[in-house]
This record gives structure tokens, C-alpha cells and sequence, in this order.
């Protein structure tokens, strides 16, 4: 697991862009966190690495956003996920292994369908909701993941092998 603490909304956009660079087509990102934790600016971040030229913000009804970047990006929130069906409805499968890279807010409703291979970032609120604790937990076999990519000046960084 890497951890990098993030001091501000921007730090946090950063990290995403970072990650967004290096994303490739069938990548999926799992994000777990609490209201406000900022997985929704970390996705932004994403979004601009990706090079998506929208403004993104939350798919709070429709449970699912697209942009068009230098791959789709498919932007999943399942916060009113009540059932698994919705998403089965939605078609799921064609995002989580189609044209583009998928990142999902409230991830654990879903984890029964999360392919093994994907990357998994947990936010947690720090320093009295000062700061932002970023989990990495990386895949196996992705080495384009290492943490230069993802470490700025500001970040601290831990590493072990457990997920
Ligand atoms: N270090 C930080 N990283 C990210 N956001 C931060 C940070 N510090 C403060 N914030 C603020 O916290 C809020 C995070 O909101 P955001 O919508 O990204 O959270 P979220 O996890 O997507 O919430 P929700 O569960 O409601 O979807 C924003 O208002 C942002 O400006
Ligand atoms: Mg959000």
C-alpha cells in the first residue's frame, strides 16, 4: 500500500492527474471514502490527466458520467445504488471492460463485480478535516503505477507488500 496525505483540494487534483497520465483502456478505480473525503476532486484530477475537457462533477442521479478525453473515461458514483440490478440495467460490464478506463465513487457496493486487477484508493479525512489520507492499493502486475508516478514533492510515502 502507498500513502500519500494530500493538504489541499489542489494537492489532491494533482495526485488524480498524475494517475490520469497513465491510465490506460480497461483500467478500473476504486474509490472508498466518506462523504467529503474527495473522491470526486481526486476523479477531476483524473479527468484533466486524461486530458477530458468537462467540467466533472458527481453522476448523483444517473449513476453514471462519460467523457471523452484521450480514452473515455466512465465515471461511476453508486451512492443511491440500491441493488446490484440497476447496475446490471445500466449494462455495467460494457463500461467496466469496454473502450475506456472506469473509475467508481462508493466502490464497495460493487465488489462483487470488481475484476481482481483493479486499483483501489481509500480517502480518509485527517488533521481535524485539514488533510486527506490517499490509500493506494496497487495491482499486481501494473508496474506503470510505481510510486514516482504518483509521489509529489509534498507527499510521504510508505510502501509494503501486503494489499
Ligand atoms: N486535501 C483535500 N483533498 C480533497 N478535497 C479537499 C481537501 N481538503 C479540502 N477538500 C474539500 O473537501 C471537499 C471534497 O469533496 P468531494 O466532492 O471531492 O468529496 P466526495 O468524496 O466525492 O464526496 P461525496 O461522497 O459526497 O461524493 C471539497 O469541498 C474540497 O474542496
Ligand atoms: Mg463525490
Amino acid at each position: 500500500m502507498n500513502i500519500l496525505i494530500s493538504k489541499s483540494a489542489l494537492q489532491t487534483i494533482n495526485i488524480g492527474k498524475r494517475l490520469g497520465k497513465v491510465l490506460k483502456k480497461g483500467d478500473i478505480i476504486a474509490l472508498v471514502g466518506d462523504l467529503g473525503s474527495g473522491k470526486t476532486t481526486l476523479t477531476s484530477g483524473i479527468a484533466a490527466g486524461l486530458e477530458v475537457k468537462d467540467y466533472v462533477r458527481s453522476p448523483t442521479f444517473t449513476l453514471i458520467n462519460e467523457y471523452q478525453g484521450r480514452i473515455p473515461l466512465y465515471h461511476f458514483d453508486l451512492y443511491r445504488l440500491s441493488c446490484l440490478t440497476d447496475l446490471e440495467e445500466l449494462g455495467w460490464e460494457e463500461y467496466f471492460y469496454g473502450e475506456g478506463a472506469t473509475i467508481i465513487e462508493w466502490a464497495q457496493k460493487c465488489k462483487e463485480l470488481l475484476p481482481q486487477n483493479h486499483l483501489r484508493i481509500e480517502l480518509k479525512v485527517v488533521d481535524k478535516g485539514k488533510s486527506r489520507q490517499i490509500n493506494i492499493f496497487l495491482p499486481e502486475d501494473r508496474n506503470r503505477w510505481a510510486m514516482p508516478t504518483l509521489q509529489g514533492n509534498y507527499a510521504k510515502s510508505q510502501r509494503n507488500s501486503s494489499r
